[in-house]
């Protein structure tokens, strides 16, 4: 394996194939999950804005309204349902390293972080892919939607806005819905999915709780109130407002402050 580990993020960014994303992204940890030189300022490896992460050329990616829903009743149904959360696992690979791979001028914690992120979603991934296969399905079988993308590129210009807009408001809505999405896996009675699920919950507390400490890093270092500078950011770049109800709970875990959840319920 290379030693630059920008270098490594960006092969693993553009790699197509999944079953190479995730075994790379787990040398990767491996390797240099204690290393406490990683120097991503002094990288040779340029930084370029990428409209498309490396994927597979399935699922084939539609918008959001065109996706097929189907009854949790069925066999299909909840295969969907996992293939959907699955796509998130796959695009949350490409985010952790796309925070590893772009922003150059971080602590040495802040790449250990998200590669342990990356080797996360990985494992997330993984876990619903082998499940997806148990049930006669695989990555790729049902269509897609690639809003996660879309805020990655919007906000590929500062560390700041990324910390706020892709773990602190993408993820962290993961964290509201998934006890709901377990509900349904429980109604039919699926306890393997909802194994998973306990299992990625816990884990993305965790991830959107590093988004909210290094989003808090860059306030600091900028010298803004990161109450108001959240507040604002989500005014400039969410036109449709998040979603509620709020889990609120997960998100104090994750960081949250009470006035950042008041204002969310109260204004957007
Ligand atoms: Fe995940």
């Amino acid at each position: 394996m290379k030693s630059d580990l920008i270098e490594i993020a960006w092969e693993i960014l553009t790699t197509n194939t999944p079953e190479h994303k995730v075994s790379q992204t787990y040398q990767a940890f491996e390797v240099f999950s204690d290393k406490q030189d990683i120097n991503a300022s002094r990288s040779n490896v340029s930084v370029q804005r990428l409209q498309i992460p490396g994927r597979p050329d399935k699922p084939e990616l539609v918008l959001p309204r065109d996706l097929t829903r189907r009854s949790i009743g069925s066999l299909e149904g909840r295969a969907s349902l996992l293939h959907s959360i699955c796509h998130i696992e796959f695009n949350a690979i490409n985010l952790a390293w796309d925070a590893v791979y772009r922003f150059r001028d971080m602590p040495n914690q802040y790449y250990l972080d998200w590669l342990k992120v990356a080797k996360e979603e990985a494992y997330h991934f993984s876990l619903l892919n082998e499940y997806l296969n148990e049930l006669g399905f695989t990555y790729g079988d049902f269509s897609a939607h690639n809003g996660l993308w879309d805020m990655a590129v919007e906000t590929d210009h500062d560390v700041m806005v990324r910390m706020a807009l892709v773990p602190r408001v993408l993820e962290a809505r993961g964290l509201d819905v998934t006890p709901g999405i377990m509900k349904k896996f429980k109604s039919v009675k699926d306890t393997r999915a909802n194994e998973i699920l306990t299992i990625i919950q816990r884990d993305e507390i965790g991830h959107v709780e590093i988004g909210s400490r290094w989003f808090r890093y860059c306030c600091e270092q900028r010298g803004l109130d990161h109450d108001t500078s959240f507040q604002s950011l989500l005014k400039q770049y969410l036109k449709g407002g998040i979603k509620k109800p709020l889990d609120k709970q997960a998100r104090l875990q994750a960081g949250f402050t009470r006035q950042e959840l008041d204002f969310i319920e109260s204004n957007l």
